[in-house]
C-alpha cells in the first residue's frame, strides 16, 4: 500500500492506494467522497482529479479517458479521471499527491447533443 496525500478544498488528508487500484475505488473504500456520476465507467468527468506528484506511477490515459477529460473544466497535464487512473508502481520518492478540484461538478453529458 502506498500512502497518498489527498487535497480537497485546501484540506489535506491521507489514504492508502494499492498497486492496480483506481483512485476512485481507494477513495470510496476509505470514506473519501469523490464524485462519480457514471459509476466509474469513463462516461463522465465528475471524477476529475489532478495528480500533482507521482503521476508517472499511474496507468496511461486511454483515448476514452482523454475524450472525457476534454469535457472537464480546468484540465492540465496533471489531470486524470479518478476511476481510470490506477497505480502501477510505487514512486521512488514514496510520494503521491492528488488534488480534487473544489469546483468539480457533475458534468455528465447524458442526453446532450453533440
Ligand atoms: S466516474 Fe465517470 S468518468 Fe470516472
Amino acid at each position: 500500500m502506498t500512502k497518498v496525500a489527498l487535497c480537497v478544498r485546501g484540506e489535506s488528508r491521507e489514504f492508502s492506494l494499492a498497486l492496480g487500484e483506481s483512485i476512485l475505488h481507494a477513495a470510496m473504500a476509505q470514506g473519501l467522497a469523490l464524485d462519480h456520476a457514471c459509476g466509474g465507467v469513463c462516461a463522465c468527468s465528475t471524477c476529475h482529479v489532478k495528480i500533482t506528484a507521482g503521476l508517472e506511477c499511474f496507468t496511461e490515459a486511454s483515448e476514452d479517458e482523454l475524450d472525457q477529460l476534454d469535457e472537464a473544466r480546468d484540465t492540465s497535464l496533471e489531470s486524470r479521471l479518478g476511476c481510470q487512473a490506477r497505480l502501477t508502481k510505487v514512486p521512488l520518492s514514496g510520494k503521491v499527491e492528488i488534488v480534487i478540484p473544489s469546483w468539480n461538478v457533475n458534468a455528465v453529458r447524458e442526453g446532450a447533443g453533440a
